[in-house]
């Protein structure tokens, strides 16, 4: 029998180096300076937005898997392919929203929003997410700013919310880099024969198709005509044209919109082909391109029959997304630097714990009058602590030492001059605020924004509860 080796006295433990964790392909960290980007654009949509009468919703994260099969169609590559499909521990089946317009259309039906005045508008700004190969400017998680006008359907709606997107990526400094293009698909009607115009059309020619596309001739034979493949387009260019299928009533209604869109001196071009990858629309369809990143910034049109489809009274609407990440390349590409406000402007040095205890109160009071100001920290030297102050680009340090705490003084340097001066520590915090350039100052009192007033009813809270 082989011996057994006589166990080691003390087992050397080996740390092993972890290999750091990855973020999921396709999905980025928002960072700070991407934040200053989305914070401009998120000022610019709220204020187009409240000016307009929009009012902000968040629908869920996680939404029953049909609202979206049922919305956006089997057939699309939304569903068909790129939905992260969730199961809880109970079995239920959901998936992660790949876009907004479908959760707004069941939030309305549900809140019973049919009874507010129409239309009704609402905005959201958001994150969605798509199982889709990722590429530049195609993220898994993505973020739209959105806009949705339910209850009416007049040319006047399409043309305000088209007008108003205009807007906004004007606002963005965008707006000379994209090509408005616009189409009518006509009725549920006229799709549903064109539709079958072209599946008589495909029939019989299959084999001049990609394989993975064969099956579109019956599923969404529309998704046909806006394909990459090169047979394929060469097929979609002899195949019949939507526009011989458009009813005269939706054609009336899309000069109309375009008449609208020339009186409020907005840019178009019209492309009869465009159909756009969801099922919902109707009569107006819409995109913003940007030819130099190759991508669409954002889209839109009619969905009339969506809010019946999805079990609610028949209620035409009419919407729009738009791309925050891509409209950040856009703006990148126009070398537009957004703000960064989110800076450290006074940075407070101490040194010894009397002197610690003064400086974190101080700190408290200039945050407290709208300063932007760190410090306090750590038992570095005196030396370490104003490196830190620079490397954090702070216009001033407040310095606490231990003799200047004992008579009663304070020193507050000019980082970028390198001069410094001596005050008494009581009038520190005043003294360096007056040299501040009031811009700085940071200040908002929630108190203006939160009153008591007797007709908010907490029971409210518990019916959402239920
Ligand atoms: P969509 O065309 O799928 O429409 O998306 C709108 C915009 O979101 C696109 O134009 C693009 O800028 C951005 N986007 C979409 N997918 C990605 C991605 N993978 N990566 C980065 N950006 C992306 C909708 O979602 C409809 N719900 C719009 C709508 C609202 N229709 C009516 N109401």
């Amino acid at each position: 029998m082989p011996k057994k080796a006589a166990p080691k006295k003390a087992e050397t433990v080996e740390k092993v180096k972890m290999e750091p964790l990855q973020s999921p392909r396709g999905m980025h960290d928002v960072l700070p300076e991407q934040h200053a980007y989305f914070t401009v654009i998120k000022k610019v949509v709220r204020h187009r937005a409240r000016q307009a009468g929009f009012r902000r919703i968040t629908t869920p994260v996680l939404e029953d898997k049909s609202l979206f099969v049922r919305g956006i169609g089997e057939g699309t590559d939304i569903v068909d392919k790129e939905m992260y499909n969730v199961v809880t521990q109970s079995g239920t089946q959901l998936v992660m929203r790949p876009e907004g317009t479908a959760g707004v259309c069941r939030a309305y039906i549900q809140n019973g929003m049919k009874q507010m005045p129409k239309p009704v508008e609402l905005y959201y700004i958001e994150s969605f997410f798509r199982h889709d190969r990722p590429q530049f400017g195609r993220e898994r998680q993505l973020n739209q700013f959105g806009f949705e006008v339910l209850g009416e359907q007049d040319p006047a709606i399409d043309a305000q919310l088209i007008f108003l997107a205009n807007n906004i990526f004007k606002d963005l400094k965008i707006g000379h880099r994209l090509r408005l293009e616009i189409n009518t698909i006509g009725d549920a009607e006229d799709r549903r024969k064109y539709e079958d115009a072209l599946r008589d059309f495909y029939t019989g020619k299959e084999r001049s198709l990609p394989a993975e596309l064969r099956h579109l001739i019956e599923k969404n034979p529309l998704r046909l005509l806006d394909q990459k493949d090169e047979d394929a387009q060469i097929l979609a260019g002899l195949a019949p044209k939507f526009e011989q299928f458009i009813s005269p009533e939706a054609r009336e209604y899309h000069e109309k919109v375009l008449e609208l869109l020339q009186a409020l001196d907005v840019e178009f071009v019209s492309n009869p082909k465009l159909v756009r990858g969801l099922d919902y629309y109707n009569r107006t369809v819409f995109e913003f391109v940007d030819d130099d990143l190759g991508l669409s910034l954002g889209g839109g049109g009619r969905y009339d029959g969506l809010i019946e489809l999805l079990g609610g009274e028949p209620t035409p609407a009419f919407g729009f997304a738009g791309g925050m990440d891509r409209s950040v390349l856009a703006m990148k590409r126009e070398k537009l630097l957004a703000p960064e406000k989110d800076t450290v402007d006074v940075f407070v040095a101490q040194l010894g714990w009397e002197p610690k205890k003064i400086a974190i109160k101080m700190l408290a009071e200039l945050r407290d009058r709208g300063v932007h100001a760190m410090g306090a920290i750590g038992k570095s030297s005196m030396k370490a602590q104003l490196e830190k102050a620079d490397r954090f680009d702070a216009l001033y340090a407040l310095i606490l030492g231990e003799v200047e705490v004992r008579e009663g003084k304070a020193i507050i340097r000019d980082m970028h001059a390198g001069k410094q001066e001596i005050v008494p520590i009581e009038k520190a915090v005043e003294k360096v605020i007056k040299k501040l350039d009031p811009a700085l100052i940071d200040r908002y009192d929630p108190s203006e924004d939160l009153e008591k007033d007797e007709r908010v009813d907490p029971a409210d809270e518990l019916k959402i509860a239920d």
